[in-house]
């Protein structure tokens, strides 16, 4: 169901909203910068109007958590507009802090879930897509809560234009399984690995998340997927 049909569509969401009290400082950058920067995923997203500047490109990150990730992108490509979807307030809060300190003007939040932006965002708008470390669900009877699945992919596909990457991490073995699967068999997808360094090594041009540091520190194995809309 599509936001252009009209319809209430708010999908279940099975992750945390909520954790510890924001310091004031973070309430206050909710309350003031926040609606400032917020994306509505209700309606129909107006790309124009939310990014006047014109961005050469706008790239998309799902979950993007405390934000380290989304920030340090905004921070190398000034001139790309970058979209962030997250339902974790103090992960809101956390991006905004990253937002505020780095004077970053070209970073918009939508606070909803990403299946219902996907559902707003008009079609071939997207030149990059991050699905970073996103809950892994490793549990058969939970993988119907998996981000990554046949519908979420199709939306994708429409969204991002001919060429566009889709960056997927993660460090669960049944989750990465799961990913590879699905992406790699879409048929607007193509994986771009050649040897198994594209998919252990980190590139250079993707700055670490703070799930991934995690995950290191724990000692388990991230792995790095590229794959291209054709
Ligand atoms: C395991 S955390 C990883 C966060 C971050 N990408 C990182 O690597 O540090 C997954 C995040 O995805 C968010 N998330 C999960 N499903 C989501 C959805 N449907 N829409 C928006 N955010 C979602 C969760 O709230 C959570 O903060």
């Amino acid at each position: 169901m599509h936001a252009q049909e009209g319809a209430e569509f708010r999908p279940k969401i099975h992750g945390r909203r909520t954790g510890r009290k924001l310091r004031p400082g973070q309430q206050q950058l909710m309350d003031v910068l926040l609606p400032r920067l917020a994306v509505a995923a209700e309606k129909p997203v107006d790309l124009k109007a939310l990014f006047p500047e014109r961005p050469e490109a706008i790239w998309l990150e799902v979950g993007f958590g405390g934000g380290e990730h989304l920030a340090d992108q905004a921070t190398a490509h000034p001139t790309t507009g970058l979209i962030g979807c997250e339902v974790f307030r103090n992960g809101i809060a956390s991006l905004l802090g990253h937002i505020e300190k780095r004077h970053l003007g070209n970073v918009r939040i939508c606070t909803e879930d990403a299946r219902m932006l996907l559902d707003a965002l008009p079609a071939a708008s997207l030149s990059r897509v991050f699905l970073l470390f996103l809950d892994p669900w490793p549990k058969k009877r939970h993988s119907g809560r998996r981000f990554i699945n046949t519908e979420s992919l199709n939306r994708l596909a429409m969204l991002m234009k001919p060429g566009a990457e889709l960056r997927i991490a993660s460090d669960d073995p049944v989750h990465i399984a799961w990913a590879l699967a699905h992406a790699s068999n879409h048929p607007a997808f193509s994986w771009t690995a050649r040897t198994a360094a594209d998919w252990c090594v980190r590139p250079q041009d993707w700055p670490a998340t703070r799930y991934e540091q995690k995950a290191v520190a724990a000692g388990r194995q991230p792995m790095f997927f590229r794959f291209l809309r054709r």
